[in-house]
C-alpha cells in the first residue's frame, strides 16, 4: 500500500511513523508513506497556502490551488482511482470497520486540513470523503491522520506478527478482550485470577466473552453500542 500525506508540518510526521510497528511495516516494504509539504505546491514568493475568508469571519481558509496541484501530481503517478481523504472534525466518524475498508486500498491519499478550514472547491470536487476522529476540535488534521495511518497499517498482511493477532482484536471479534495479566503472580498483594493457571480460558471459543459476562453494563453496552461506526450527528 502507498499512502500519500498532504500537511503544512511534514515534520510532525517524523516520530509516529520512524518508530515501532509502523517504521518495521515501512522497512520490510508492506506500506510506503510519502509526506508532501502543501507548500511545495505555490508559485508565489511567500509560498502562501490560505487567504481571508470572503464574506469575511475570523480565521483563514487553505486556498484550493496548492491541494488539487499536490493531489494532481500525485495521481501522476498513482491513478486517479484512489480515495482523497480529508482530516477534518466534520467528517464521518473513523472506527474499526473504516480502518477495515481503507486497508483494501491499494493507495490512500490524506489532507490534513488547518486553520478555519479549506476553500469548499476542494471539498466538493477533490476530495472522495471526510473523517474525523473524534468529537473534538484538534489544531490541524495531521494528528488525525496519524491515528488513521496506524489503524490501517497495523491490519495489512504482514504487519502484525500473525494475522490472528488483529482479528482477535476486542472491535474486529465484538468482544471485549479479556484482562491479561504477566508475572509476578502476586504484586503489592494483588493476585492473578486462579482460573489463569487452569487452562480455560484459552478453551474458550473467544476468551474476550468471559469478560463481557464480568463487565458492568454500562461498559458492555457502550462498546456494543461503538462497533457500528456512529454517524455524524446532525446539529
Ligand atoms: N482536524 C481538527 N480536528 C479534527 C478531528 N477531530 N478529526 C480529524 N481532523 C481534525
Amino acid at each position: 500500500m502507498r499512502i500519500d500525506i498532504l500537511s503544512l508540518f511534514p515534520q510532525m510526521f517524523d516520530s509516529p511513523f520512524g518508530e515501532s510497528i509502523i517504521r518495521r511495516a515501512i522497512d520490510r516494504g508492506l506500506v510506503s508513506i510519502l509526506i508532501h509539504n502543501i507548500r511545495d505546491f505555490t508559485h508565489d514568493k511567500h509560498h502562501t497556502v490560505d487567504d481571508y475568508p470572503y464574506g469575511g469571519g475570523s480565521g483563514m481558509v487553505l486556498k484550493p490551488a496548492p491541494l488539487f496541484e499536490a493531489v494532481e501530481s500525485i495521481k501522476e503517478e498513482i491513478g486517479d482511482a484512489s480515495p482523497v481523504i480529508l482530516l477534518t472534525p466534520q467528517g464521518r466518524l473513523f472506527c474499526h470497520q473504516m480502518a477495515q475498508e481503507l486497508s483494501t486500498q491499494p493507495n490512500l491519499i490524506l489532507i490534513c486540513g488547518h486553520y478555519e478550514g479549506v476553500d469548499e472547491r476542494v471539498r466538493e470536487h477533490l476530495v472522495t470523503d471526510e473523517v474525523s476522529i473524534g468529537e473534538y476540535v484538534l489544531t490541524g488534521g495531521e494528528l488525525a491522520a496519524m491515528v488513521v495511518v496506524d489503524a490501517v497499517v497495523r491490519l495489512l498482511p504482514g504487519v502484525l506478527s500473525s494475522e490472528q493477532a488483529s482479528q482477535e482484536d476486542s472491535y474486529a471479534q465484538g468482544f471485549l478482550e479479556y484482562p491479561q495479566y504477566t508475572r509476578p503472580q502476586a504484586y503489592k498483594g494483588w493476585e492473578v485470577p486462579p482460573v489463569y493457571f487452569q487452562g480455560i480460558i484459552r478453551k474458550l471459543p473467544h476468551g474476550g466473552v468471559s469478560k463481557l459476562f464480568n463487565a458492568p453494563w454500562s461498559v458492555v453496552l457502550t462498546f456494543w453500542g461503538r462497533l457500528f461506526c456512529p454517524k455524524r450527528r446532525e446539529g
